[in-house]
């Protein structure tokens, strides 16, 4: 395990250390390292459910989706943010609901960062392992980071969870949270055929609590044009996938070609 990265073990809160085959701490708490190369950091009193987080499927939709490069413009502000604001040119980041792990492999490479990805979802970490094996890659929830205090140079929320807290307990002072959300505007003409009536909605950031101040506050948006198969997957990766009725989703199965708004907003928090 890379030497920047200091991890707690999830059940009694000490240091975990590591060999090559698993994370331990003085406790005798050991979590294996899978085959795959994630480990797996959730103890069950903290999984609501089964199997937490986005299924095989709309990870693997989300994967295809985000290869096409469509919201590239998305990855470049998250790197952008992390190299103006990240106090280290080597930042360490921990990428929160990671999913697949685009972002973070992206964020790895283009800002020389160590990384660990952390997801819910057992499948997505295991997915993500396939993207970079030097990226430490966790089955752990946001609220209960497996992460020691004052650890970390970043943390990214790329549209995830954002628990002002506990994203500050880890963060080192100085230290810079990236989160990206979406836009009253983000998908207008999907929402437009999704649902009979679309109410615009005033979506206002969760508030940063005592811990930060807000550095940045940007709303960005462009355009894309997807053909069947892209709206397909770009509707698996929103919450619009599970309210969608049967006749709506057959309207969006004949559309050949759909031109949609991207908006998004980037707000960078530094940990005083
Ligand atoms: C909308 S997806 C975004 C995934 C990725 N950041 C991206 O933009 O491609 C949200 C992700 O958060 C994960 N998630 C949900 N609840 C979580 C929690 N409590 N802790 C960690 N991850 C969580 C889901 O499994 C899912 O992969």
């Amino acid at each position: 395990m890379n030497e920047a990265f200091r991890l707690k073990c999830p059940i009694c809160g000490n240091s975990l250390a590591g060999d090559e085959k698993r994370l331990f701490c003085r406790n005798s708490h050991s979590f294996d390292i899978a085959r795959q190369g994630y480990v797996n950091l959730l103890p069950v009193q903290n999984k609501h459910s089964l199997n937490p987080g986005d299924t095989k499927e709309m990870l693997l939709a989300r994967r295809r989706f985000l290869d096409s490069g469509k919201y590239d413009p998305i990855c470049r502000s998250v790197v952008d943010a992390i190299k103006q604001y990240a106090p280290s040119p080597a930042p360490v980041t921990a990428d929160i609901g990671c999913g697949e792990g685009y972002y973070t492999a992206m964020i790895k490479r283009l800002c020389a960062a160590p990384c660990i990805g952390i997801d819910v979802s057992k499948d997505g970490a295991r997915m993500a392992c396939s993207r970079d094996k030097d990226i430490l890659w966790l089955v752990a929830t946001a609220s209960s980071l497996p992460i020691e205090n004052s650890s970390l140079d970043a943390v990214t929320a790329m549209f995830s969870l954002f628990l002002p807290e506990e994203y500050a307990r880890v963060l080192k002072k100085g230290g810079c949270a990236v989160e990206i959300t979406v836009g009253n505007r983000h998908l207008a003409e999907l929402k437009k055929i999704i649902y009979e009536e679309v109410f615009e909605q005033d979506k206002h950031p969760v508030p940063c609590g005592g811990s930060f101040y807000e550095a940045e506050f940007k709303e960005h948006t462009f355009n894309i044009g997807l053909d069947n198969s892209g709206l397909r997957d770009l509707l698996m990766m929103t919450p619009h996938f599970w309210r969608i009725r049967k006749e709506k989703r057959e309207a969006l199965e004949q559309t050949d070609h759909l031109d949609l708004t991207v908006q998004y907003r980037v707000r960078v928090l530094i940990k005083k």
